[in-house]
């Protein structure tokens, strides 16, 4: 049987957007409904993102959850998210003005509790695209790519409980708490413990 995550994972990104992006090629510019800049839109991997790049990346998620991560139970851990930002699989659609990094979405075609899923990792944009409407285009970019890999069942996401913004935008976007969730824990004294986090999917429609 053909492993279609495989499949995805091993094109070349100029395969990988022929393949999975919308074909119009609309997807490449955006423009700001307020301030009619237009922006450019890139797919990256985590091999070909330059370094500039990737430091900017880095910056935007320190600086819009860095006190999400520090509240956190395992707190900010800045080499293991550099490290995890290198993953092998994971791609990037980097939204630049003026050359200059504005935000990204990063992303990895995978298995998670052995459904074919695209899995969002990161989608952090500068304050002045939030609330813009670029994340719901973003986002939607991820249905469309699972929807043109066969048999993927889901988009699914991670986002802390903290970042109540962050929880609102995705359930806008029709996203709700996944089955695979953590649920809280009962201690032995009977305290309920919650995760700080919680995975979010929706599945994709065929
Ligand atoms: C979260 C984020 C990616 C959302 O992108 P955005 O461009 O600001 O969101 P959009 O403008 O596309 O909003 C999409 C929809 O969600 C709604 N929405 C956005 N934020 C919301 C909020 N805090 N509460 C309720 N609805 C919200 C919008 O009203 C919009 O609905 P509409 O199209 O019907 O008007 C962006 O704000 C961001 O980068 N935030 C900081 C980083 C972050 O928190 N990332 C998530 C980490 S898990």
């Amino acid at each position: 049987m053909k492993d279609h995550i495989d499949i995805a994972n091993s094109k070349t990104s100029d395969q990988f957007i022929t393949d999975y992006l919308p074909s119009s090629n609309q997807w490449r510019s955006w423009i700001h409904p307020a301030t009619k800049a237009e922006y450019q839109i890139t797919l990256q991997t985590a091999e070909t993102l330059p370094k500039t790049n990737f430091d900017a990346c880095f910056n935007l998620i320190e600086c819009t959850s860095g006190e999400a991560y520090r509240k956190s139970k395992d707190g900010w851990k800045p080499r293991s998210k550099r490290k995890e930002m290198r993953l092998l699989d994971l791609k990037y659609l980097l939204v630049k003005l003026d050359d200059q990094v504005e935000g990204f979405l990063s992303f990895m075609p995978t298995y998670e509790d052995e459904y074919p899923v695209i899995y969002c990792y990161e989608i952090h944009l500068s304050p002045a695209l939030q609330g813009s409407g670029l994340g719901r285009v973003l986002m939607q970019y991820l249905e469309v790519i699972g929807d043109k890999i066969p048999g993927t069942a889901k988009v699914m996401l991670t986002c802390f409980l903290s970042n109540t913004r962050g929880v609102a935008f995705y359930q806008k976007l029709g996203y709700a708490e996944d089955e695979f969730s953590p649920q809280p824990k009962i201690l032995r004294n009977g305290t309920k413990v919650a995760a700080d986090y919680v995975i979010m999917s929706k599945n994709i429609s065929r």
